[in-house]
């Protein structure tokens, strides 16, 4: 099963960057794969980018939907109330770490992102935050300041938010050979506070558990721990971002659930709504308290539809085991690569957790980062109607995100074509 994927056509009634990595337009979806309007299966293992966690067209969230999109559709958050939103709140208290039992909703990621940082500010009174290099938090002015992990994303922008200052963050595989990866990236925190920022200036500090378009670079747990210690020493708030890490994706239902550390601030996004479009602010209800009335809201922030969607989400992540399949699916996935890396020296790193899995290609017999691989690994995937994606500053980092409810069948399918792929990609 071969197709050609010449450069898209060009799409004249919208921007030509839109032109999209698989080259179709989708008829429909169901579970791990998507009809094209040809009449083609492809098989995705991007799930538009860590979206689709219960698979497309999961039919407990489609049933929802319907259902609510017939009863109340929109409810302006500050006018009057919707019963999605309270069953959303009350649901996410079932998953959420004890204490967190206050959110917000809003539309998208960089608006949850925006808000924790603003709630930080006003809570704390401080005006700074601290961020890393690598991160991706949002594309909206204030989050494209936080994000640090490709210039495109920032580029002639400036000048950007104020007060932000970014730390290196902990990337295990990059660290020099003579230093401890926990140690040397959280020298640099203190270095940022040493040469950068007042200590009691710092309103917040803002980290992805795994980095996610910085590369699935996943920091050790001590380094989180070092983190949760440095914001309670300077009284500032530990935001941590599981918008892409979150919900289930690496076998528990938030990522920073791994390294024993607890966040003051949470922002989710993405899988929680299982498509439509909900974003999520989680925190005490002490720390709202001091949220000046009318500073956050918004016109579509906690859809009656989207709110639906999400507690749909969470019951049939449950009802169907979806974080235990995402724990054992992901296992297979690591062997996988973990094996082939025995055969192809290109295949410098296989890391991630659960169904966040990454491979990092590099020039044979070295580090340096081969993006080449990496970019000949996508294509000839997506030649073979398999939908995968890069990652990473370097564009040397491919990155796996298939369904929580994926199948031995789709996992092998897909195996198959790496199996195929490989040797002209690695050799
Ligand atoms: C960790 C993280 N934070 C924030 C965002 C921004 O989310 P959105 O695209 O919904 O604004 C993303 C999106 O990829 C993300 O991965």
């Amino acid at each position: 099963m071969t197709v050609t994927t010449d450069k898209p056509a060009h799409m004249r009634h919208m921007p030509f960057f839109l032109a999209p990595l698989a080259p179709f337009t989708a008829e429909s979806a169901q579970g791990s794969w998507v009809t094209d309007t040809d009449g083609n299966r492809w098989l995705d293992f991007v799930m538009g980018i860590a979206v689709m966690n219960t698979g497309y067209s999961h039919p407990k969230v489609v049933k929802a939907v319907q259902a609510q999109a017939a009863k109340v559709s929109h409810a302006q958050m500050g006018i009057w109330r919707h019963q999605p939103m309270l069953d959303l709140a009350a649901k996410l208290q079932e998953i959420l770490p004890e204490g967190m039992d206050q959110v917000l909703f809003q539309n998208s990621g960089a608006e949850a992102v925006e808000n924790a940082v603003k709630l930080a500010k006003q809570a704390t009174r401080r005006p700074g935050v601290i961020a890393f290099q690598g991160a991706f938090h949002g594309r909206t002015h204030l989050t494209m300041a936080l994000t640090c992990s490709a210039v495109h994303y920032r580029g002639h922008m400036e000048p950007l938010v104020g007060g932000i200052h970014h730390a290196r963050y902990c990337y295990p595989y990059r660290t020099p050979a003579s230093e401890d990866p926990t140690a040397y990236a959280l020298e640099d925190v203190r270095r940022v506070l040493r040469a950068e920022i007042v200590a009691d200036d710092v309103a917040a500090i803002i980290v992805e558990p795994i980095q996610g378009e910085g590369g699935f670079i996943v920091p050790t747990a001590e380094f989180m721990q070092g983190l949760r210690a440095i914001a309670d020493e300077i009284g500032a708030k530990l935001i941590i971002d599981e918008i892409q890490a979150g919900m289930g994706r690496t076998g528990k239902w938030f990522c920073h659930e791994h390294y024993g550390v607890k966040p003051d601030i949470m922002t989710s996004a993405k899988g929680l709504g299982s498509g439509y479009p909900i974003a999520a602010i989680a925190a005490n209800g002490e720390l709202w308290d001091k949220c000046m009335p009318g500073s956050m809201g918004g016109t579509y922030g906690g859809n009656a539809v989207g709110c639906a969607a999400g507690v749909a989400t969470i019951e049939a992540m449950k009802e169907d085991g979806m974080l235990e399949n995402a724990a054992k699916q992901g296992e297979k996935l690591k062997a996988y690569f973990e094996k082939l890396q025995q055969t192809y020296p290109a295949i410098g790193e296989v890391r991630g957790k659960g169904l966040m899995m990454a491979i990092e290609l590099v020039m044979p017999g070295t580090k340096d980062p081969n993006a080449a691989a990496a970019k000949t690994f996508i294509a000839e995937c997506i030649k073979r109607r398999l939908i995968v994606m890069g990652a990473g500053a370097f564009g040397n980092c491919v990155r796996l995100l298939p369904p929580l409810n994926i199948p031995d069948e789709d996992l092998e399918a897909a195996m198959a074509v790496f199996d195929e792929v490989a040797p002209i990609a690695f050799a």
